[in-house]
Order: C-alpha cells, then structure tokens, then sequence
C-alpha cells in the first residue's frame, strides 16, 4: 500500500549576517509555533502569515558552546543544527528503515542558510552529516541475520550538465541521463561509493567539496547558479526472510532562488543568459503544475522532462518518496522580496502529494528468483530420488543448473564485497593524504582559498615548501592554479628559512591586501593574496607567526572591500558613514555591497575580453537617482557598468543586470572557445557585441516654479554625469506665453498660481545653446542630443542632434499649453523641475527622433499637456463639427478677448505711472541715487541683465506690481541656483547626519532664511500689499526694496565660494 502524504516543509530562519548587521538591518520575520509571519518594511502593517509543518527560529537566542556548536542560550526557542535534526533527519532516517525513498531539498535565496542546513560549517554539521552518521550507528549495532549495503554518490547540476563530484576525471560536457523502465531517470556513469562507516562518508563530502571548489575556479562558475545532489542508498537485507528493502535518500542543496531580474529599463538583446537556470525554473513549473493537481485541477502535464533536475527528482515530486522541502530565509529587510517569494514557494510545494510505495531493488528480485528456482530445482532432485525414478542425465543437468544459479548468487553478493573492498582501499589512501596535509599545515606557511561561497572557502591549501615555487596554469608548476587572468607561469613563492615572498611574473596581476604589486614582495602572516583576476588566498604564515586569531573575518567580502578602498572607492566616499550614532544610511550600503560584489566579476569579464581580445574595457560607475527624481528627493545610488572600446572610443552604459546576464553568456562563450570549439557565427550571438548607442551623459534639473507664477526663468544649467560632474552647459529659457506665442511680461505674473487654476496656461521651453561639452572634446565624430519631458507626456522630447561642435547651438523652441490648468499642474509646476538629458551621440549610433508624432497638439502647435483625449495624435486638427472642438475654439475666443482686455490695462496702468512719476519728479527734485535704486540690485545675475536686454528696456520707473514682479523673477533665478547647488550638495553628502543641521548649514551658507519658496512669494505678497495700501494713503516715495528685506537676500549674487570651501 502507498503511502500518500504532502511534501513537508520547514521554515529556517538564520541570524544576520555581518553585512546586514552592518546595514542595521531590522528582522522581519517572526514566527510562533508553526507559524512564520513577514512584515513588509516599508509597510510594517503589511503582515502575510504562513502555516508550514515546521518553523526554525535560528535568528537569535544563542550562544556559542566550548567546541564551537551554537546551542540555545537558556530555555529558548531557538533551533540549532540538533534540533533541525531531531525534527527533519530523523524522519529521514525513519523512511529509509522502512524502505521509502526520502528527499531532503534545501530551497532559498543565496546565502540564505540552505547549505548550512544541509551541510553545515565546522562543528555546526548539518542534516546530510548527521544523517549518514546516525545510519551507520545504527548498521553497526550488530544484527544477525541481516545485511546493510550503503552507497554514496555525489553530483553537481551546473548550466544543464551533470558534474560526478566524486569521479577523479571530470567528462567533458558531464554525464549523461538516461531512463530506465523500471529505475526511472538515473545519471549513467555516476560513480557510486560503497561505504561501510561514517568515516569514509565524510572523506566522501571533503572530496567532493574539493572537487566542486576546483570547479568554480578552473571553470569560473558560480557555486550559487549550482545545485548539489547528495545520494545516499541504504540496502537492508533480511537473510532470514530473503527481503531486501531498498531506500533512495536524496539530499538536494539547490541553487540560489533569487530571481533573475530583467535586465533593467532598456532590456538586453541577449536574453538566454537569464534563462540560464533551467533546472531551477522547471523546479517551480513542476512544482506549480503538482500543486494544481493536489488541488483537484486537471494538469495535462508536469513538465519533469524539460530539465535535469526535475528528471532526476522526478520521483521525489509527487512520486515514490516522502519529500521535505527546508526553505531557508534570511531575517533582514532588504531581502524582504525574496524571502516573500521563497515562502510562497513553499507554500505551493506543500500542497504536492506523493505516493510512497516500499521498495524491493531488481538485484534483490533476481537473488529471489535465482533462490527460488534453486529451491524448486533442488525439490524437484529430491522427489525424483524419492521415486526412484533418476536418471542420471537429468541429475547431472538439474545440478549443473543448480550450481550456475549459486555461482550467479555468489557474485551478486560478492560484487558488493569486492567494491567496498576497493572503496576502502581508496579511502585508505585519503586518509593517509589527508594525515600528511595536516602534517604539513603544521609545518610550511600556506595559502588558503577563498572563495565567494563561504562552503567552499577554505577548501584548498597550497603549501610554499622550502626554497622557491612557480604557480600558474601550466602543469610545470609547483601549484597548478587555473582561474581567470592567470598566467601560465604566473607567479614565485620563494620560502627562505620560513621568510616568504611573492614576485609576480611580468604583466602577471597580483595583489597583496588590496594593493597591486609588480615585484618581490614579502608576505606576512594573516596577509591576502589574490593571483589573476580573482583567485583569492589567505597567507598563512610558519607555525611560528601564527596567532589565535580567528581567521573567519577574512572572508571574500574583506577581500573585496580592501580592493576597493585601495581602488579608492569606500563608504565615506559615498558618504554613507554615519556619525557613531546614527547607523549608515542603508541604502548606500546596498549600493558598497553591489559594488563590492561586482568588483570581482568585472575584474573577470575585462580579463576574458582581454584573452579573447574584444578591446572592451569594463568599469564600475556609481550612479546618482537623485538626478532621475524630478523633485530630487531620491538620494538613491545605483551601480552601473561602463563599457568603453578602448580603440574606437565608442561607450556604453549597461545596469547591473544586463552585465549580470551578458555575464554568464560570456563565461559560456570562453569556456567553448577555451574547449577549442568554434566561436558562433555572427556578431549578434557575441554577448560582447552592442551596437553603437546612444550614451547618457548628463542631467539638469531646471526648476519649473517661476512658471506657476507666470514669471520667465532664463538659466545656465549645469548637465552633470552620474558622479555629479559637470558634463557641459546648457543656457535655456521658460517662457510663459499666451495660446498664439505672444510672450509674457513682468505684469501678466500672478502672485498666487491658484489664480491660473481652470485657465489655460502656456509656456515655451527655449533650448538655446551648449557649452563645453565634455562628450565633443574627448573624441572626434561624436554629437549630442538634449532629452527632457514635460509634465506626464507619454514621451521625451528630443532637440536635433548636433555633430562635431564642442559648443552646440541649439536655439530650438517648444510651447506646451495646458488648456484648463488643472490643480495637479499647478502643484507640478511648483514642486518639480524638468529633467533635462544630455545624450551622446556616436558613429553608428541611432539618433533620437526629435518630430512630435504621437504627441497631442494644439491648433497652434503648442504641445498639449492636459485631456489628451481632446486633440489626439496625428490629427489634422480636431473635428470643426465636434462638441469638443466648438467648445474648444470658445475657448480660444474668450482667451483671446482676455488677452486683449490685460493689454489695454497694461496700456493704461503704464500711462498712469509715467503721470505718477511726471508728478513726484515735478515735485520733490528730489534725484535718487543709482546705489538706492531697486533696479540697480536685481540686475545682478549676468542671466538678468541678457534677459531684461532680450526684452527690451521700457520706462525707467515701472509699477510696483513689476517691482515686485522682478523681485520674484530674481528670486526664482536664485532658487535655482540654490536648487542646483542643494543637489550638488545631495551628490556630495557632506559630513552631516541631521536634515536640520543640513538646511541650517545651507541657510548659513546663503546668507538667508531658509524659507520653502512658497512662504517667500507669500511674504512678498503681504509686503506688496502693505506697500500698495501704504502707497495709496501717503504720497512719499517708496522703494519696494527697502520694505521687502527676504528679496534683497535673494538678489545677493550667490555666494559660490562659500559653498566651494566645502
Ligand atoms: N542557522 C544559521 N546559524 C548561523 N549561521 C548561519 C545559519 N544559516 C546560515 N548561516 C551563515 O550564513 C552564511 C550563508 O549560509 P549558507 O548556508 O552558505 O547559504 P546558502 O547555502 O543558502 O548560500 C554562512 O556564513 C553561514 O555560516
Ligand atoms: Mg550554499
């Protein structure tokens, strides 16, 4: 009878990791008898909880024993390995006496504590280790009339092939899977290790941990992109009653579940390297698919056969086992994604029904059948005696037969004898090897791996014997290293009576704690050591320089961070580093620790374009978010890789992800071409191969406030790169107009936006020209184009490219209209700024076309912003029958009769002020001096001065509305620069921890309050009032200037210099 059960799953949750210490990461999981709760961290309402058949709280409550073991610290809740044990393994173990197949499968994001539960790390061994132990316990407690055979094998899945971690050749292209009819799908060639002691196992994972760790360096693989498939079979032989029961146990660390993200905005024209963990993506379908069918929906099919993994698991998922599913997840906030997703698939995987039958093996059928016949053969002998009716001829064939069938018996049983035999034997060797390596880690000064995988760090020792010793690919060497960027002859170690040096070969790259060296170098104990691109060593010194540090603080990360900082990228420079109070912003931490992470990879992928000489250079850039917010609040970094082609100059730009999956696809390419395979035809399967494209170089942000108040802007902006410097400049002007173009002056300014709520608004975005455009000098046949969007256009905008001209004019105008200004407008207006792009063009590259089709248009031209369902694009011009456009050209009239109507009050209030003036002037003699004069002070910005000569010089005294309006022109021009220096300052993060401190520190700067640029035009506005009700009841001259203090602030120059001393 099968039994039918659910797929168990566990929960485990580990502490935090330095990393996440680091970042002050906050737990987000809390668990309660078998529940596990996730609080969203940006939502912390936002609780899912999930109902497993086990929850590990393994985050806290703990505390290290004498030899190392984590144990719980008091009556806690906390569950170590032995707990884990006690509650999984032990159920494994139940199901292999009875003759069930069991599997173990550790599921998660990398890093997450899958292989520490499966494997475990020093004294903290995992289930796999416990498990065999225990099997082996209790083999050897002594039962007679029964026998055990244990075999053990050891797999890797790595890019669909099949790696024999226990083989001592490895296959090229792995091992291949075939099926059987009635063993299912089985690795053919697998080696499998008889073993008769717990011992030889643990040689068994040492070796194989090797092997796999040679792996990812000989062949630059990822351990994380791998799963590891541990398969113990246990054979209990019942002498007596002539039954074998036959258990499969399966122990399966999969491959990090962090999904492959898509490769950012632009998407990558190569997608299979994303692609590449088929094994674990068919792990999900099948899983899916059986859930559906536990559920009572018709699945027509599990698609067990479209990837290694799942063929080989296929009886583990919703067949002949009792399968647990651990699923491992990390506490912290920042994998709150991931760790979400995990959960879900283990709430999917626990709905997977299986059917467990106990198994009897063909081998042990045919011993059976072999004793049965023997006994009907010997049966039938004795009765023919018995009758007396032998015949000589058929006894001899009767015993011939019989005998052949004991032979066939023997060497079935003697087969498993002869290969523990030779399973020993080898064993025995190791053993010895193994006693010798101990023997000289006491005695030479060493180097110990480090790898990325923290379960395959400290895997491989090289010893540095007296004298000196070559290190390098060629098999001549002392140390065979493969690995990328290492040289044939790579490198000497030169041991002189325990003082050891290291000489790098020429052009070969070594560096020692983060320092690149080119000649002798002395090594001091505790000192690290990477050879080519990235094969990282920790130099262990002679016994006699060695100290009781604990050595686990050098981990990859150290290494890396130490490059880094040597490099000259650290935390502070990212101006992460908190005050000894505040913690590090987190965000910034994330972007050291993808940067850290990238660092080694880029270092791989230059070493293979330099091999397979692709002429690209690969660089880690920072890139500042605060420029992509059109409000600027995002003090967001991100890391990008640039990639330059170092004859041709060309350059582009790739995220995270796109390198990430390029990667991959690279290390494919290399490794065929290294096989001697031909490279694929065609530049477009190269995964180093990019068309030419447009690069980003730059971004402004110009300020759209002055606009809401109906007030022209005229501003250089500065067009920085992503580490804030300055790409060129770029002289632009917003202009506020009416429907047909006519430009605004200083009286149409409204001192309250609302005042423009429901009406049409238009304005003109003028480019006019760029200066010193980096991007131009640097090299010959390059050209620009300026980007920006407005408002929620479906759409940037483009200005024509321009070739070939350091300083490009662009002199290029856009009206936008906003028919009936809408409140959300207005708010844009005021609170965000136009983004401005500056993008390099390069030879070859496609331009960006700079026509406005699929954006709606007015009549006029103008670009709508608002109801673009009104106007759609391409129209001719909107329908003159149609309700819309009737109302829309009453519109139009009654804007115009307004237009006409302000004009001749402009025309009247001029008249009556020049009369004002006539009078005063007539009256008083009384003759200001220039110094005095208000007009004088606002014309200090070179930017003012073209812009009041652009428009034209009218009377020499105007209205206080025009006073108050230049005033607030001034103002906005200041606020810009203010702006832009803020988000200058923003890039820069200067040394101070609190908001307030900052904006105090700013207003210092500026000589000036710092107010919202709301609460100025407000205080202008009472000023203005009080100055028109002043002027009303008294007669006397008064300067606007003289009651509006805040405005005299603004019209300061800015003081640059203060903020340079920076
Ligand atoms: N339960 C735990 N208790 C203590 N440390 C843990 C635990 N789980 C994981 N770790 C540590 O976290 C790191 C990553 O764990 P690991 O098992 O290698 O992750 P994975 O195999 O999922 O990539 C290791 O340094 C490991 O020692
Ligand atoms: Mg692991």
């Amino acid at each position: 009878m099968p039994s039918v059960d659910s797929v168990k799953v566990a929960v485990r949750v580990r502490p935090f990791s330095q990393r996440e210490k680091d970042a002050g990461s906050k737990c987000v999981i809390s668990m309660n008898s078998n529940s596990t709760s996730i609080y969203d961290p940006r939502n912390p309402e936002h609780v899912k909880t999930f109902t497993f058949d086990l929850a590990f709280w393994s985050h806290s409550g703990f505390l290290k024993d004498k030899n190392g073991v984590l144990v719980p610290a008091g009556c806690n809740s906390y569950a170590g390995q032995r707990e884990v044990f006690h509650d999984l393994g032990e159920g494994v173990l139940e199901s292999a006496w009875q003759g069930y197949n069991a599997t173990l499968l550790a599921y998660g994001q990398t890093g997450s504590g899958k292989s520490y539960s499966m494997i475990g790390y020093g004294a903290n061994r995992g289930i796999v280790p416990a498990v065999c132990e225990e099997l082996f316990k209790a083999t050897q407690s002594g039962e007679e009339n029964k026998q055990y055979q244990i075999t053990f094998s050891m797999l890797e899945i790595y890019n669909e092939q099949v790696i024999d971690l226990l083989a001592k050749t490895r296959k090229p292209g792995g091992l291949k899977i075939r099926e059987d009819q009635q063993q299912g799908f089985y690795v053919d060639g697998l080696k499998l290790v008889p073993c008769d002691s717990y011992a030889q196992i643990e040689r068994l994972m040492e070796q194989g941990n090797k092997m796999r760790t040679t792996a990812t360096t000989t062949m630059n693989a990822t351990s994380s992109r791998s799963h590891m498939v541990i398969t113990v079979q246990f054979k209990q032989i019942f002498l007596d009653e002539a039954i074998t029961k036959q258990s499969i146990i399966n122990l399966v660390d999969l491959a990090g579940s962090e999904r492959q993200k898509s490769a950012g905005p632009e998407k990558d024209r190569l997608k299979e390297g994303t692609r590449v963990n088929l094994s674990l993506t068919t792990l999900g379908n099948v899983i899916s698919a059986l859930a559906e069918v536990a559920t009572g929906k018709k699945v027509l099919h599990i698609p067990y056969r479209d990837s290694v993994l799942t063929k080989l698991l296929q009886s583990a998922l919703g067949g002949n086992s009792r399968t647990i599913m651990i699923a491992a997840v990390s506490p912290a906030d920042i994998c709150y994604e991931e760790t979400l997703s995990t959960l879900r698939y283990a709430e999917r995987a626990k709905k997977i029904r299986n059917k467990a039958v106990v198994n009897s093996s063909p081998t042990e059928k045919l011993i059976q059948e072999l004793k049965a016949e023997n006994n009907k053969l010997l049966g039938r002998l004795a009765g023919l005696r018995s009758t007396g009716t032998l015949v000589d001829d058929e006894t001899q064939e009767l015993r011939c037969l019989v005998a052949g069938n004991e032979q066939r018996l023997r060497s079935a049983q003697d087969t498993w004898e002869a290969r523990l035999e030779a399973a020993r034997g080898e064993w025995q060797q190791q053993r010895a090897a193994l006693a010798q390596e101990r023997q000289m880690m006491e005695t030479f000064p060493y180097l110990l791996n480090i790898n990325e995988d923290p379960q395959l760090s400290w895997v491989l020792k090289y010893f540095i014997q007296d004298g000196s010793c070559d290190v390098g690919q060629s098999t001549s060497n002392a140390i065979i290293l493969r690995g990328f960027g290492i040289l044939d002859k790579h490198a000497t170690f030169t041991n002189t009576d325990g003082e050891v040096t290291l000489t790098p070969g020429h052009k070969c790259k070594a560096t020692v704690n983060g320092v690149p060296i080119t000649g002798k170098t002395k090594l001091q104990h505790l000192d690290r050591v990477i050879l080519g691109s990235s094969s990282a060593f920790l130099y262990i010194g002679p016994p006699a320089e060695r100290t009781d540090e604990d050595l686990s603080r050098y981990d990859y990360d150290f290494f890396q961070s130490e490059l880094a900082a040597a490099g000259g990228f650290s935390l502070d420079k990212l101006g992460a580093a908190g005050s000894k109070e505040s913690r590090a912003d987190p965000s910034i931490l994330a972007v050291f620790h993808d940067y850290i992470k990238l660092l080694p990879l880029v270092a791989e992928v230059n070493q293979m374009s330099e091999e397979l000489k692709k002429d690209l250079m690969f660089e880690l850039k920072v890139k500042n978010l605060a420029l992509s917010d059109s409000r600027g609040y995002d003090l967001q970094k991100e890391v990008v890789v640039r990639v330059t082609h170092v004859t041709t100059h060309q350059v582009w730009v790739w995220s995270q992800a796109k390198f990430m999956n390029r990667k991959v696809l690279m290390e494919e390419l290399y490794q065929r071409l290294r096989a001697g395979e031909a490279a694929p035809a065609g530049r477009e399967r190269d995964p180093f191969w990019e068309p030419p494209e447009a690069v980003h170089l730059g971004r402004a942000h110009v300020w759209l406030e002055a606009l809401a108040h109906r007030a022209p802007l005229r501003q250089r902006a500065a067009l920085r790169d992503h580490q804030g410097l300055r790409q060129a400049r770029l002289l632009l002007a917003l202009r506020p107009c009416g429907a047909r173009g006519r430009l605004f002056g200083e009286d149409d300014m409204v001192m309250d936006p609302l005042e423009l709520l429901g009406r049409r608004v238009d304005f003109q975005v003028h480019m006019v020209e760029c200066r010193g455009v980096k991007w131009l000098r640097e090299a010959a046949g390059r050209g620009i184009q300026i980007g920006y969007r407005v408002y929620d256009l479906p759409r940037c905008l483009y200005t024509k490219p321009v070739w070939k001209n350091v300083n490009p004019k662009i002199d290029e105008t856009v009206q936008f209209s906003a028919l009936k200004a809408s409140y959300e407008f207005l708010n844009y207006l005021q609170k965000n700024a136009l983004i401005i792009d500056l993008w390099g063009l390069q030879e070859g590259c496609v331009e960006m076309g700079c026509s406005f089709e699929g954006l709606p248009l007015t009549p006029e031209g103008a670009v709508l912003l608002d109801s673009p369902n009104a106007l759609t694009a391409g129209d001719a011009g909107p329908d003159p029958s149609s309700p819309m456009s009737k109302l829309y050209q009453k519109l139009l009239r009654v804007e115009e009769e307004t237009e006409q109507l302000r004009e001749v009050n402009r025309a009247l209030r001029d008249e009556n002020l020049l009369l004002k003036d006539k009078l005063k002037w007539d009256t008083s003699h009384c003759e200001k001096t220039e110094s005095e004069s208000p007009t004088k002070a606002i014309e200090v910005t070179e930017e003012t001065l073209s812009f009041r000569e652009a428009e034209g010089r009218r009377s020499p005294r105007t209205s206080w509305d025009a006073e108050f309006a230049k005033a607030l022109k001034i103002f906005y021009q200041n606020m810009s620069v203010v702006r832009e220096q803020f988000l200058e300052l923003k890039h820069l993060r200067p040394p101070v921890s609190q908001p307030s401190t900052l904006l105090q520190f700013i207003s210092v700067a500026t000589g000036a309050p710092f107010l919202t640029p709301r609460s100025f035009v407000l205080a202008l506005g009472i000023c203005k009032r009080e100055v028109s009700i002043t002027d009303r009841v008294s007669s006397h001259h008064f300067s606007p200037s003289m009651r509006l203090p805040l405005s005299m602030h603004f019209v300061q120059p800015w003081r640059h210099k203060d903020l340079e001393t920076l």
